[in-house]
């Protein structure tokens, strides 16, 4: 670890941004002066993954940005009508999916035990979990893992009140260093572990200066292209 490296920068656009809109997030993105620094996945509507995926950021700049799937089935591609399976992310060229959001297992009631059977199916397709985790859970969450999925996943620590869907209270930042801190001893000093919940302009330096901090996972500053360049 290390306060100097290249930083991830997860945008995570949820449920929000239209093809229009998209369209010129991309557009207004590429023209942007960025930190050299990062690296940056973009995880967008699941209908909007494929049409993301073609465009020439990724292949013109393969090792800074990467593409993102916000969700998986937790069934293998078959007849589960509604469902988006990893193979068929992979076959979009996700390269990450993020596992477990809070909002995830709140309104979905998705279980711990569900996000571990898709991080699972995530890795046989080449798809690195970025798993979610909250203030209050995070032991059995992590628990819930095999050692594998452990050891080749990252890790999102998410207070649930800090999200800015859920009333973006943030802790002071010896509290989320803290309870990294106590992370790191679950999930080890080599993995990836990302802060996410109301990331903006203004305090995401203080974050991402941080050693322990590998990066961020960004909803709502993500919807501004401009803004989120300046992260
Ligand atoms: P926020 O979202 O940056 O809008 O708080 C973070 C997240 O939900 O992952």
């Amino acid at each position: 670890m290390s306060s100097t490296e290249t930083k991830l920068l997860v945008a995570n656009w949820k449920s929000q941004l239209q093809l229009l809109q998209i369209q010129e997030w991309l557009k207004t993105f590429s023209l942007q002066e960025k930190r050299t620094n990062r690296e940056y996945v973009l995880c967008p509507p699941q209908p909007f993954l494929g049409y993301v995926g073609t465009q020439n950021v990724f292949s013109a700049s393969p090792e800074t940005f990467t593409l993102g799937a916000q969700n998986l089935s937790v069934f293998e591609a078959g007849a589960y009508t509604g469902e988006s399976s990893a193979s068929a992310a992979h076959s979009l060229g996700a390269q990450f999916a993020i596992l477990g959001h809070s909002e995830r297992r709140k309104y979905f009631r998705e279980t711990s035990q569900e996000v571990a059977q898709k991080a699972e199916l995530a890795l046989s397709w080449e798809i690195t979990p970025i798993i979610c985790v909250d203030q209050d859970q995070f032991e059995d969450q992590v628990h819930a893992l095999n050692k594998k999925t452990r050891d080749l996943s990252i890790f999102a620590y998410e207070p649930i009140h800090a999200i800015s869907s859920f009333g973006g209270q943030e802790d002071p930042l010896e509290t989320t260093l803290q309870a990294i801190a106590k992370l790191r001893e679950l999930v080890g000093d080599d993995a990836e572990v990302l802060y996410g919940g109301s990331v903006d302009k203004e305090n995401s330096l203080t974050y991402l200066s941080q050693e322990s901090i590998s990066g961020a996972l960004v909803g709502k500053s993500s919807l501004d292209p401009v803004l989120f360049a300046q992260l």
